[in-house]
């Protein structure tokens, strides 16, 4: 019997099955095979919210979330947080190595110019209420992308999606700056060439009314570890949906505008938010135990805490700690770091956290770290949104050129009535179906 392989004996019909294993998985249309009869459409596997179920083989990010290891193309976290720049990293994360400073050179030069919108982006934009969500108007306005680039249509071909791919990696922190300048009523600020990705983006956030903007290269450099650290995380729930609006051919504006809105939820992206929030309910330290207390009754959960592959620390938790350090330094250390960092000594020791295997993970310290560099919290997830969009776009890449890949249509447990005559309307009863 060839090791690599699984016997399964169907106990409804005593047949039994030998299935290849392979990567560590049976192919799930192998479970077809498993018939009670010739009429029988085959066994399936259902795996609500896919918690053990691989969509796609990926070369991109690998995690092992035992042992709290993450690595971009092979390389650790660790390592590319220390001696790279994010676009170095966009590079590695899209190309799959590292650029040589030529390359890198010119992959500056390119993103640096596409980070112009179209005027009528901006006429688009201004278009929101005064008090418009952020992360709303950067969904929809990447969804408006769609409209200014038709181009961007040509999915198949490698040329295109590449000019797409720089101008969206260019044109996120300039409509992430222009959401946050229209939020609070200032003017916008134009891209500045001179300045690296991040500096720029503190650029169009921050600029007033001096003649050249000029980024405090602490701050800056914490920014662009922070956009390494997010820029991708293999199949996560807004990656799934990139893959999954992807894989019907949508062009790549409305596939990341589906991702961004998936990662705008308060249990994904939209968690550095709430920890923000949890952390202002909480008020001081002192109130630490009896917020714990009330989360192990039920009544709600730790947010910044819990993953469901990190069963150990997120990797990216601690080198945000230290990051987050150094902003302290310049900006003044931010009062709700006590609060956070009471919340986990205490839930690191707690048995209702420790048998569930809650961990701090990437979005507990990001928020505190974001407002204390002068971001407001409805912005934490868009600061997410703008490195996740280069992980975004390897993934769709990857799925695009992955022959095995089709339109993803999964099937369904059918739960409900059977087939029924219909009735007619004088006949038919409220059955207890209200609707109001
Ligand atoms: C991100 O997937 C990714 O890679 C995502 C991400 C990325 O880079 O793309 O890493 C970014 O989304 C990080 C996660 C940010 N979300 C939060 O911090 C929100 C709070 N966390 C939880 O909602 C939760 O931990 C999830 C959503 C992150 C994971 O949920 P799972 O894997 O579905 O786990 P679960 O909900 O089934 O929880 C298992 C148990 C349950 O208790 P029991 O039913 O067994 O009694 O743990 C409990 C849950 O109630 N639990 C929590 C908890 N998270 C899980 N209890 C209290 N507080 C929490 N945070």
């Amino acid at each position: 019997m060839p090791q690599d392989t699984l016997t399964i004996t169907d106990n409804r019909t005593g047949q039994t099955y030998t299935l290849p294993v392979e990567n560590g998985t049976i192919r799930a249309m192998d479970l077809r095979k498993i018939k009670t009869g010739p009429e029988d459409f085959g066994l399936m596997t259902y795996d609500p919210a896919f918690m053990n179920t691989a969509s796609c083989r990926s070369a991109i990010t690998y995690i092992d979330g035992d042992r709290g290891i993450l690595r971009y193309r092979g390389y650790p976290i660790e390592v590319l947080a220390e001696h790279c720049t994010f676009l170095e990293v966009t590079y590695l994360i899209l190309f799959g190595e590292l650029p040589t400073a030529a390359q890198l050179k010119d992959w500056v030069y390119e993103i640096t110019h596409h980070t112009m919108l179209h005027e009528t982006t901006k006429k688009f934009m201004e278009g929101y209420r005064y008090n418009a969500h952020p992360m709303v108007m950067l969904v929809s306005t990447v969804a408006a992308l769609s409209n200014v680039y038709p181009d961007s249509r040509n999915i198949h071909d490698p040329a295109s999606r590449l000019l797409q791919i720089k101008r969206l990696i260019g044109k996120m922190p300039s409509i992430a700056a222009m959401s946050y300048r229209h939020m609070v009523g200032f003017p916008y600020v134009y891209p500045d060439n001179d300045l690296t990705y991040t500096e720029n983006f503190m650029n169009m956030l921050w600029k007033m009314v001096e003649p050249k903007y000029a980024a405090n290269p602490v701050i800056a450099r914490a920014l662009d570890i922070l956009f390494v650290l997010h820029a991708d995380h293999e199949q996560n729930c807004s990656t799934n949906t990139m893959r999954c609006v992807g894989s019907a051919h949508t062009d790549p504006y409305l596939a990341t505008a589906s991702a961004a809105a998936a990662l705008s939820g308060p249990l994904h992206g939209g968690a550095n938010e709430e920890v923000l929030r949890m952390l202002d309910e909480i008020g001081t330290k002192d109130n630490v135990p009896a917020y714990i207390k009330k989360i192990k009754e039920g009544k709600g959960k730790l947010m910044g805490f819990g993953h469901r592959v990190y069963k150990n620390y997120d990797p990216r938790a601690k080198i945000i700690k230290w990051a987050a350090d150094r902003v302290f330094e310049v900006t003044g250390r931010n009062t709700k770091i006590e609060i956070a960092l009471e919340l986990e000594r205490i839930a690191l020791e707690d048995d209702y956290f420790v048998t569930r295997k809650l961990y701090p993970n990437v979005d507990f310290y990001s928020g505190i770290m974001y407002q204390a560099m002068g971001f407001k919290p409805e912005m934490f997830t868009v600061l997410f949104a703008i490195p996740r969009a280069a992980g975004w776009l390897a993934q769709w890449q990857e799925m695009l050129t992955d022959p095995e890949q089709k339109i993803a249509r999964p099937r369904q447990v059918w739960v409900g009535q059977e087939v029924r005559s219909f009735v007619p309307m004088e006949q038919r009863s409220a059955a207890g179906v209200g609707t109001r």
